[in-house]
């Protein structure tokens, strides 16, 4: 689809009829974005529970809770918690799950960033429907990292996620246990994610032709199901495993006071060695591993985390809103108001205590051992493309169950480049099953520091072109790669490939 045929989609010139409430918002956009309640900060931050088990179950229920306000909403939970336990596992050890279904809509359980036989991957067609099981058993063979796990079943990701699904699946291993980072309280999960909270509190998914198209936005940010938390620390180093599990907002983290953290890992474990930063922009489906030293903090301080929205990375949306080009188009843009700019304070850190800490940082944190892009056997164009009043797809095809659309022999090492030609402003974080990758460039601009660690998921700006690079090792059977904005994946921006 050309760019002026979509333009003319939206409405832009045509006196259009589908996207009209959206063009009535234009005047009352709330620009500021995210809503935060006026008893922030009052709230101690929860951490997931931990499984620390090779046998156990998990048991998709759905329930209801009070997030904020006073109406509860309808949420699903794993074992009864929201977010859903911390699986935290040794490299090495075999994993027996039984995934129990007690929601009213099929699900099934995939282990993002894991490399696991087909039948353990989650793939949509194992989907189970209400009320039964589904068992796995794997082993972990992979380097210590921050994975994760979330519900797949099609056409059904999106809202699951959305209510509660997901939780984190950390791997340890004896280096990266060598190199004594800051652990137990020192070491924070939080699993970051928009939701749309109406006036009373209550959690809302409503999914219609715009946000298929665009994905699902909400007005607030939540850190492990709670909005605007706080955490009392010390001054000593932290580690703080940052997972972006928004259905479909990009996020850049930074601190309140813009100090220098440090990013020690990626999707899939350790960097080679650890970078200064002061900011670092997350997909949905990324993950960062942090070090943080709070010695600079005195006790009474406190530093606020702080999200930014960047779906209008790339600079596109900013031409969009009429910077230097046609007005129409700006207009038109700004008044997609179901995507909020902004930013907020989405977590106080509270310094109480005074602490020595022993901890120095490690220059050298981990080999990646790469393969090199000329060994590669072949590479793929992976054409992310844009139908006609049916959304974002990937080369002009929708999901199909059984459909391979990639073949791959086993033991491959390939290029992926993913080339985005969806026309409107918009990021696609794009993930690969059954692999970890190394992202060897992007046309939009420089990788960032994690961006050079192992990856599973990428994002891929507007007009980008992204190339990685990947051996497919994993045991032969169907995969999926898609979309991570869980609502483009939902609306089939994804594809089967098969190792053979
Ligand atoms: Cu995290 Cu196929 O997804
Ligand atoms: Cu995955
Ligand atoms: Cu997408």
């Amino acid at each position: 689809m050309e760019r002026k045929e979509f333009l003319k989609y939206l409405g832009v010139g045509s006196g259009i009829v589908a996207f009209t409430p959206v063009l009535l918002a234009c005047n009352s956009e709330v620009k500021e974005g995210f809503v935060m309640p006026q008893n922030a900060f009052t709230q101690p931050l929860h951490f997931p529970e931990e499984i620390r088990a090779n046998d156990f179950d998990l048991v998709a229920e759905s329930t209801q809770k009070t997030l904020a306000g006073d109406a509860p909403s309808d949420i699903f939970t794993l074992n009864g918690a929201l977010p859903s336990p911390t699986i935290r596992i040794k490299r090495g050890q075999l994993l027996n799950i039984n995934f129990q279904n007690r929601i009213a809509q099929e699900s099934i359980l995939h282990w993002h960033g894991l490399i696991v036989p087909p039948a353990m991957d989650g793939h949509p067609k194992d989907a189970v429907p209400p009320g039964q099981n589904y068992n796995y058993h794997f082993d972990v063979d992979q380097r210590a990292g921050t994975y994760w796990y979330h519900p797949h079943p099609d056409q059904l990701t999106g809202p699951q996620v959305y209510r509660g699904l997901g939780g984190f699946f950390i791997v340890e291993d004896e280096e990266e246990q060598a190199l004594g980072l800051p652990s137990g309280g020192r070491e924070l999960p939080l699993i970051v994610q928009d939701k749309q909270l109406n006036r009373s509190g209550r959690l809302t998914y409503n999914v219609g032709r715009m946000e298929r198209m665009m994905g699902f936005f909400g007005n607030t940010l939540l850190v492990n199901g709670q909005r605007a938390p706080y955490h009392e620390l010390s001054t000593s180093w932290h580690r703080l495993r940052l997972l972006n599990g928004s259905n479909a907002r990009v996020l850049d983290f930074s601190f309140s006071d813009n100090s220098p953290f440090y990013v020690i890992g990626s999707d899939g474990g350790l960097l080679e060695q650890p970078h200064e930063i002061s900011s670092i922009r997350l997909a949905p489906g990324e993950r960062a591993d942090l070090l943080v030293d709070f010695s600079a903090y005195d006790t009474g301080d406190s530093v606020y985390m702080v999200a930014k929205a960047r779906n209008n990375s790339g600079g596109m949306m900013e031409r969009m809103h009429g910077r230097g080009t046609r007005r129409g188009r700006g207009r038109m843009m700004s008044g997609a108001k179901n995507i909020p700019e902004g930013q907020a304070k989405i977590l106080e850190f509270r310094i109480t205590k005074d602490e020595q800490d022993a901890f120095q940082l490690p220059q050298k944190l981990s080999e990646t051992s790469f393969p090199t892009p000329a060994d590669a056997d072949r590479s793929r164009r992976i054409n992310l493309t844009m139908e006609m009043m049916q959304g974002p797809a990937i080369d002009g095809k929708f999901f199909e169950m059984m459909r391979v659309d990639q073949k791959v022999p086993r033991g491959a090492l390939e290029v992926w480049e993913f080339t985005n030609n969806t026309m409107m402003p918009m990021p696609h974080p794009m993930h690969i099953h059954a692999t970890q990758f190394k992202v060897l460039e992007r046309s939009g601009g420089e990788l960032s520091p994690h961006e050079r660690g192992w990856k599973d998921t990428v994002l891929v700006g507007a007009d980008e072109t992204v190339r990685v690079l990947t051996k497919f090792d994993a045991p032969k059977g169907l995969y999926v790669f898609h979309c991570h904005n869980l609502e483009h994946e939902d609306n089939g921006m994804m594809a089967n490939f098969e190792i053979s």
